[in-house]
């Protein structure tokens, strides 16, 4: 380090920063200090500016005023790589992998000291090898990234930034998309790079997470940070508290009348994983009318293959699934199946469920397109989809600048949000509910749970996937455990208990 260094300064300080985006200040006047091997928690609504603050501290917005130091010298930072380049580096909430390469060669892209004729990847292997055991993060170097799943991308991520000897590492929502055994190897991760010197900057909505792992935490609310405190001075009811201005009570499930008739009904069900092993072997379920079928289970379990199952989406290796009576395998398709009720809140939502340089409205209509209220003899009705569009803005409280305002505009949370609104719109009558509330705040997170149990009161028959068990016991009337090659149950909520749920995930029977 040079003479300019003060040896009583944080490593990183953020100074006054603002950010507007239009009307709208996503950052308003905020500091924050991190010193060298502190994991710092960062809290706030969907939409509070997290992210903004994460992308100006990672060079990939400019802020509108404030200035970062590092190490007691002001840096700025042009883009991306200028922050690389000071050891700055950030994992993001919807990941920037290219999906057709392999790990390595994602890890390669943007590494300047690279050398590309030849191409020789064996310096980065090397580098990659040695991080990855550092900090206990497997990943394949051969792998192509777009067959991995979440949480394996996730390990890409991370090892692309510790490549880059990051000083600094930022996670944003990090455990949104991990199972609990991912999400415990994560932190172990995270304490090892801290021990040896990396801060970390850890976004968050889950107070297990903030409390598992950080020393100190900040919140921000509506844009302005209003606490920032070490964590044992502080409890779960002041962050709360400071998040949400208010307190937050989980719904509960208590039914107003029995469920109806099965909606979905699946005999026999055999599921293999494309290399060949049995995912489920002789599964027999049915959902009723009214009824919440919860799905609980370490993910990749076959959750995911069986949601595609009754969706239309892919064709079981044996058994039959029928909907209302009729199967589903020979006569109907995807599109017809909507046309029946049927919606489908898919895991991964910024894959498949939006356009994010579209408005909302025409994210709208994307999922209503045979809507008679939405398409009059192939008329597209944009007029209605606005008003659609604006009354799940308001209902759903989506934090946006209205119906025009394209989807990758708004915050993570708040692009969930929308989509949800989307789904649970206009003549549903089963839905498919893939981890509904992933990467939603505590308030929201109610809100949403509170919308599932009106639409069983409502007559709606849900499938619930979760890797949330007590999201899972709270709202199910009927629970199944994908585990270890097997289905366990049906069981009923009423008559099973929660260690018995999680020993069942575990493969124990
Ligand atoms: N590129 C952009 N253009 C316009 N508005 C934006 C843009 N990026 C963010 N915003 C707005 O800034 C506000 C803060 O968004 P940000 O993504 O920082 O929230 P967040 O705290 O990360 O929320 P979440 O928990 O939902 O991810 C939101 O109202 C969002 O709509
Ligand atoms: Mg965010």
């Amino acid at each position: 380090m040079g003479p300019a260094r003060d040896a009583g300064a944080p490593l990183l300080e953020l100074r006054g920063i603002t950010k507007c985006f239009g009307r709208l200040t996503a950052n308003d006047d905020i500091s924050l200090r991190v010193s060298r091997g502190e994991v710092v928690g960062l809290l706030g609504e969907n939409g509070a500016g997290k992210s903004t603050l994460m992308n100006v501290l990672s060079g990939l917005i400019q802020p509108d005023q404030g200035d970062i130091s590092l190490t007691g010298k002001a840096v700025s930072f042009a883009s991306p790589r200028d922050a690389v380049a000071a050891g700055i580096g950030m994992v993001h909430q919807h990941f920037m992998l290219v999906p057709t390469l392999s790990v390595i060669e994602n890890i390669a892209l943007g590494d300047r000291s690279l050398r590309l004729f030849p191409l020789d990847l064996s310096g980065i292997r090397d580098r990659l090898a040695k991080v990855s055991n550092q900090v206990g993060l497997e990943v394949d170097p051969d792998a192509t990234v777009g067959r991995l799943g979440i949480g394996e991308q996730q390990r890409v991520e991370i090892a692309r930034v510790l490549c880059h000897d990051a000083r600094i590492l930022i996670l944003d929502e990090p455990t949104a998309v991990l199972t609990p055994e991912e999400s415990t190897q994560l932190f172990e991760a995270v304490r090892s790079m801290a021990a040896a010197g990396t801060s970390v900057i850890l976004i968050s909505h889950k107070l297990d997470d903030i409390f598992g792992i950080c020393s100190r935490v900040a919140v921000l609310r509506q844009g302005r940070k209003v606490l920032d405190a070490p964590l044992d001075e502080t409890d779960r009811d002041a962050l709360v508290h400071a998040m949400v201005g208010d307190t937050v009570s989980a719904p509960h499930g208590e039914r107003v009348s029995p469920p109806g008739p099965p909606i979905v009904t699946v005999k026999d069900l055999r599921l293999k994983r494309d290399n060949g092993a049995t995912l489920i072997d002789d599964l027999n379920v049915e959902v009723r009318a009214g009824e919440i079928l919860g799905v609980a289970g370490i993910e990749g379990n076959g959750q995911r293959e069986l949601a595609e199952c009754i969706a239309g989406l892919r064709r079981p290796d044996a058994g039959e699934i029928s909907y209302d009576g009729e199967p589903i395998y020979g006569s109907m398709t995807p599109r017809r199946l909507r046309q029946m009720g049927l919606r489908h809140i898919t895991e991964d939502r910024h894959g498949t469920g939006i356009l994010p340089d579209q408005p909302l409205s025409e994210n709208h209509l994307l999922g209503h397109i045979r809507n008679p209220r939405f398409n009059r003899r192939s008329w597209l009705q944009r007029h209605a989809a606005k008003e659609a569009t604006a009354s799940i803005i308001d209902q759903y409280d989506v934090r946006a600048a209205g119906a025009d305002a394209p989807m990758g505009s708004l915050s993570g949370g708040n692009q969930q949000k929308a989509v949800l609104g989307r789904e649970l719109a206009d003549g549903i009558r089963f839905l498919i509910a893939a981890h509904p509330t992933r990467g939603l705040d505590i308030r929201t997170i109610a809100f949403i749970q509170r919308q599932l149990l009106e639409l069983r009161d409502a007559g709606v028959g849900i499938l619930l996937i979760s890797s949330d068990l007590n999201e899972i016991w709270r709202l199910s009337d009927t629970i199944l455990v994908f585990g270890g090659g097997n289905a366990f149950g049906p069981v009923s909520a009423e008559t099973t208990s929660l260690p018995e749920v999680g020993a069942w995930m575990a493969g124990h029977q």
